[in-house]
């Protein structure tokens, strides 16, 4: 399915069916116009976390909350006509029983209008996927890397190297048996992720993971060059919209100091000019 040649939004069963098909395409958005531009090129958006760090400085994603989570949620939702809406579910927002996921994760699909909510974790949250799409939630995991956990797992390292596989594999099992309509693989070996999509029912959606995942997503502040403080390995820059930025700004500085702006053409006379 083209999201060009899409009216309106798929549903999460629209995603589940395109497993094994033409290539699932995402990017985060965080704002309204960034989604609108968006929107005719991806099957869904994913308002992510990750907002944390490129939009509001962050060390990490941890400091996210649920209502900076909706209210980017919202922003973006008015951005979007024809590609799906999926929002985050911050850390502590989910994981201390299926009945706060509950509570949160509606809350997030009322005020964002959000179609489904991402959360990580395999084996240890099936329960809280099973709880939350039993009651009309649809629930995209988030397996491998899972930011959220960073203290845990050390850092932002490849997982599911050596011993590590079956782990990822059986987070990749849990998940799709207790019902979420796809799964995001994060920093995995090529080889694992190959596996775990030839081996699973539903999409994947790789992001570091491997060309042969059902879809890829990115941030797109990392593959627009405007997040610049690291590079992951796996990000592509398809442009570097962070130093034409400062490239403007700089000009824009040295203009005014130099009384170059504004021109003639950008200041008003004291009359109106004649018809
Ligand atoms: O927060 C985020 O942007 C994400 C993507 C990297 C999948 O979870």
């Amino acid at each position: 399915m083209s999201a060009t040649a899409r009216k309106s939004a798929p549903l999460p069963d629209d995603i589940r069916a395109m497993k094994g098909g033409t290539p699932i395409v995402s990017l985060t958005a965080y704002t309204t116009p960034m989604a609108q531009l968006m929107d005719a090129h991806c099957d869904f958006v994913l308002v992510g976390d990750s907002v944390g760090m490129v939009l509001h400085g962050m060390q990490n994603t941890l400091a996210v909350t649920m209502e900076m989570m909706i209210m980017h949620g919202q922003a973006v939702a008015r951005g979007l006509k024809s590609a799906m809406l999926v929002v985050d579910m911050p850390f502590g927002s989910y994981e201390e029983s299926p009945a706060q996921a509950f509570r949160n994760a509606s809350r997030m699909m009322a005020e964002t209008g959000c179609a489904a909510v991402k959360l990580e974790g395999g084996v240890h949250m099936a329960e809280t996927i099973a709880f939350l799409v039993a009651r009309g939630v649809p629930v995209m995991a988030h397996i491998g890397l899972t930011p959220q956990s960073i203290n845990t797992l050390g850092g932002y390292k490849v997982q599911g190297r050596d011993a590590g596989a079956g782990q990822v594999l059986r987070d990749a099992r849990a998940v799709a048996d207790a019902g979420a309509f796809s799964v995001v693989l994060e920093k995995l070996p090529a080889s694992l992720s190959d596996e775990i999509t030839e081996e699973i029912a539903i999409p994947t959606i790789g992001i570091g993971a491997s060309a042969g995942c059902d879809g890829q997503v990115l941030v797109h502040y990392d593959m627009l060059g405007l997040f610049t403080a690291f590079k992951p390995k796996f990000v592509k820059r398809y442009a570097n919209l962070g130093e034409d930025a400062e490239k403007a700004i700089a000009a824009y500085a040295e203009e005014v100091r130099a009384r170059a702006f504004p021109a003639e053409e950008h200041m008003f006379a004291d009359k109106a000019p004649e018809k």
